[in-house]
């Protein structure tokens, strides 16, 4: 391990086990079963976290509820990537005292990635004393151990000490599907975007063993997974910490491997080291989906220079043209920031033209959102709030006519999609994807659930598909 990260002993995580093993006595001695209530924000890396927590918990005899009100253990699980998240954590965080007030014991954790930002455990400590413990990413494996101390009727608990980061082997998850599954390969960044938190929250990069990931996505198709996303910030960075000579397109081979009618998505690839052997292996790889995320971000050099992103306009074109070369029919997705520090009305046009030039299939849409502690957050910035939602405005109508065209050629197709749910409508009553990732909302039997299904493409919008089987 090249950065200063700590690998978790297995004798520290044997205590954590011990602990949890006391706990779970301390549960069974109670008339009913112990409810957890789990609220999560922001993105899969934190979805993956609260497996966790949900797996955690479970072994520690409780059993889950979707009501606040019932829970005996409460913990919101937070993202800081947006000013707008975190306010709206502090709201919940503010209500949570009349559920106090009915049930004394209830015992509140707040935990992720706004834990970890200075300055948040202070303002929980002072303002908000119904809160029992806050702790970062960091010591997410040590929550037996927080919640012990609590049980055993000690001091509130404040762990969020500054850390490169860890990598804890073995802790328990439980996973809240049965068809798809989030399968961390790595953790933390090293890019330092310039607007953005996650790296000063999440620490260094840090890559999961390879035996580790094959032996975790061999237990996922095992138990029936049918659709494994690779997660970590950068995915093209796998391995770059390791001692071995391993890349993240290894990874995709050694997964493809596996016996099984599966599909390997990942997420998130940073453009400036995707490339040509990535494109390759997917296109050779009869188990890696057609889609990739690859957020752009800002369409004019300036402002992606002063993002610090380290590639430019001309260079993301020729990648994307590069992917399409490899894989025809790939389905490119991304994210991209309007109202970037300064960035004028002209520099927003560059980002126009390449969501124009490039049609991308879905966009993930943000308007800048000052970080404190991230350069972007103490530049100039000029424009109104007012301004930059307008142009977030046309963003979207111009990504949304290109949904809607893109979405409107796969009518009278017969696709092959993963049915993953229900969605709640009648006359479509099965949720599914395609290979690509887009949803299809389906006529159908409900036994589908679970399995691959060949569907004709009947009917289209902006936001999904709709079929039935053939
Ligand atoms: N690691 C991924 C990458 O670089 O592509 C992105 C992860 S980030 C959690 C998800 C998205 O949030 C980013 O791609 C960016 O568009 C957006 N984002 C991050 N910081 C932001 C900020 N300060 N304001 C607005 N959007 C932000
Ligand atoms: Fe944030 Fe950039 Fe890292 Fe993505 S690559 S998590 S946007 S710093
Ligand atoms: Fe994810 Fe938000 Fe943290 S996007 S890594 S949960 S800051």
């Amino acid at each position: 391990m090249k950065n200063n990260v700590r690998q978790i002993t297995e004798k520290e995580l044997s205590g954590q086990k011990e602990i949890m093993r006391k706990v779970r006595e301390i549960n069974t001695r109670l008339d009913n079963k112990p409810l957890a209530f789990i609220d999560t924000y922001g993105c899969q890396q934190n979805v993956a976290d609260s497996e966790k927590l949900r797996g955690m918990l479970s072994e520690m005899g409780y059993d889950f509820t979707d009501s606040e009100k019932d829970a005996d253990v409460i913990v919101i699980n937070t993202c800081a990537v947006r000013e707008h998240a975190e306010k709206r954590v502090f709201g919940n965080l503010g209500a949570l005292t009349h559920i106090k007030r009915a049930k004394p014991d209830v015992i509140i954790a707040l935990c992720g990635c706004m834990a970890q930002r200075p300055g948040v455990a202070e303002r929980v400590k002072r303002s908000f004393r119904h809160v029992d413990m806050v702790f970062g990413p960091h010591v997410l494996w040590r929550f037996p151990e927080f919640l012990y101390s609590i049980l055993d009727g000690r001091k509130r608990v404040f762990s969020t000490e500054a850390s490169d980061g860890i990598i804890a082997e073995g802790v328990p998850s439980k996973r809240d599907g049965t068809v798809k599954a989030w399968l961390s390969i790595m953790y933390g960044c090293n890019n330092f975007c310039s607007y953005c938190i996650v790296p000063y929250v999440r620490g260094r990069e840090r890559s999961r063993s390879p035996e580790i990931i094959v032996e975790d996505a061999k237990k996922l198709i095992s138990e029936g997974v049918k659709d494994i996303t690779l997660l970590g910030q950068n995915v093209n960075s796998y391995g770059k910490d390791l001692d071995e000579n391993v890349d993240f397109s290894d990874i995709i081979r050694r997964i493809n491997d596996i016996p099984g009618d599966f599909l390997i998505r990942f997420m998130t690839s940073h453009p400036k080291d995707a490339g040509e052997k990535l494109f390759k292996t997917i296109a050779d790889c009869e188990k890696a989906a057609h889609h990739i995320h690859l957020p752009f971000q800002a369409g004019n050099d300036r402002v992606l220079r002063v993002m610090n992103r380290h590639y430019d306009r001309a260079g993301y074109l020729r990648l994307v043209e590069l992917a399409r070369q490899y894989i025809p029919d790939v389905v490119l997705t991304s994210d991209v920031i309007v109202g970037f520090p300064g960035e004028t009305d002209e520099e927003f046009g560059d980002t126009l033209s390449l969501i124009e030039t490039v049609r991308f299939d879905a966009l993930f849409t943000f308007i800048f959102s000052p970080r404190p502690g991230t350069p972007a957050a103490e530049m100039e910035d000029p424009f109104t709030r007012e301004e930059k939602q307008v142009r977030f405005d046309r963003l979207l109508e111009l990504q949304n006519r290109i949904s809607a065209e893109k979405h409107a050629s796969y009518v009278g197709s017969v696709r092959r999609v993963l049915v993953d749910g229900f969605t709640g409508n009648p006359e479509y009553p099965l949720s599914s994807r395609t290979n690509g990732g887009r949803l299809v909302h389906l006529k159908g039997p409900d036994s589908l659930v679970g399995s691959f299904a060949e569907v004709r493409i009947t009917d289209s919008n902006t936001w999904a598909l709709y079929g039935e089987t053939v």
